[in-house]
């Protein structure tokens, strides 16, 4: 619907938003970060190719409805190439917020007819077709950028099949290849440090990763090391593991114990029981905390109560004993006053002592 008459202006303006508008949203998409494989026009095509052969395989037992009869077939053709499946099909081509997806094919409608009607015989291929060369958004697979150039390697096997060639398959990219772990070079046919060579011709190479204590090597084993790894030691005819916990210079504080393990080691907290240690729990003390003693071989906790002597001095005092220690209360039937144990107030020394004193009522 067009506004009736009004001067060119006032129609302009409102068009002119719109441009600006697509103008931002343009903007904004270019300036996502274009990651190798994720050249988002040719992404958006891809998703519309894979979706129309989606769409076809869903259509493919169907027909004008109860089957074709001679009439229709006659005259409106069969369903299979009917402009009706067809629609039905790019119905379905995209999601309803998806903006790239739905404006590409509003854009291109006419395109896809011209594939279902008359190309699709010659160019059975509807991704090359519309993507490649009618859209021109995306590449043959091994080739890259806005004229599609080959990626390093040739398109057969970019990047020596060992790293992908950015932007590959779109027309967007520099070519240049991104190395699997372990590979490295221009066209990923050297190894990195602490990898070995296996194999290589002029167009295949196999890294393999050194031994865990070789920094580089020549084959496979902690004998092939060109030179240990922090924390590993040439032993005259392989790198073996340093015992950092035999070092002269204690490697862990007090109160912690070494565990050597292979090319490092770890410190452990002590058992509360020791003063110092050399190992895990109670046995491997070297000297026991105050509240501990020696006793079969371990630190174990002192029962001061038990003592000969008394831990608890006063008159009426109980001994409670504790890990590591004891402490003193006032026996049942007295309380703690000004420092002693005196007998409680509300609770008559020779009635029924043993009852748990109930909270009285001068106390409230
Ligand atoms: C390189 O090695 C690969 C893998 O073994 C082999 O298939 C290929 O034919 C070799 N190429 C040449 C030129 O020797
Ligand atoms: C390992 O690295 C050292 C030091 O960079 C170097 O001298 C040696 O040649 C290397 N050996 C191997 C097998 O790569
Ligand atoms: C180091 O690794 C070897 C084999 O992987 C193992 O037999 C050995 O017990 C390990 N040594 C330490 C200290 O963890
Ligand atoms: C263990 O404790 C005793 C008494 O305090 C002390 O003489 C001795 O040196 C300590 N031993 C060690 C190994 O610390």
């Amino acid at each position: 619907m067009r506004p009736p008459g009004g001067p060119r202006g006032q129609r302009l303006r409102p068009l002119l938003g719109l441009g600006l508008l697509l103008l931002l949203s343009r903007a904004s998409l270019s300036a996502a970060p274009s990651s190798p494989h994720n050249h988002k026009p040719c992404t958006v095509c891809r998703n519309i190719v894979d979706q129309f052969y989606k769409g076809l395989a869903d259509t493919e037992k169907k027909n004008f409805g109860g089957g074709n009869t001679a009439w229709e077939e006659k005259t409106l053709s069969k369903y299979e190439s009917s402009e009706i499946r067809l629609l039905e099909i790019i119905e379905t081509l995209c999601e309803s917020d998806a903006f790239d997806c739905n404006n590409m094919v509003e854009n291109n409608e006419e395109h896809l007819e011209d594939w279902w009607f008359n190309q699709k015989k010659n160019y059975p291929d509807l991704f090359t077709w519309f993507c490649v060369e009618t859209l021109k958004v995306c590449c043959p697979p091994g080739t890259y950028g806005p004229e599609c150039l080959e990626c390093p390697g040739g398109s057969k096997r970019p990047c020596g099949g060992n790293g992908y060639c950015n932007g590959d398959g779109t027309r967007g990219g520099d070519g240049k290849c991104k190395c699997h772990l372990g590979y490295t070079g221009p066209l990923c046919m050297d190894c990195v440090e602490g990898y070995f060579s296996t194999w290589r011709n002029e167009t295949h190479s196999v890294c393999i990763v050194c031994d865990r204590a070789c920094k580089n090597c020549t084959g496979p084993t902690a004998s092939d090391c060109g030179e240990c790894e922090v924390g590993w030691v040439w032993m005259g005819d392989t790198c073996g593991d340093v015992n950092e916990c035999a070092a002269e210079t204690p490697a862990c504080d007090e109160g912690f114990y070494c565990l050597n393990n292979n090319g490092s080691y770890s410190c452990k907290e002590c058992d509360p029981s020791c003063s110092g240690c050399e190992g895990e729990g109670p046995e491997h003390c070297i000297n026991c905390t105050a509240g501990y003693a020696q006793e079969d071989g371990a630190c174990r906790d002192v029962d001061e109560c038990s003592l000969p002597e008394k831990a608890c001095e006063q008159e009426h005092q109980k001994c409670f004993n504790t890990p590591g220690s004891y402490a003193c209360a006032c026996a049942e039937g007295f309380q703690e006053k000004d420092g002693t144990c005196v007998p409680s107030e509300d609770t008559p020394e020779d009635e029924e002592p043993k009852e748990t004193p109930k909270p009285s009522h001068e106390d409230l």
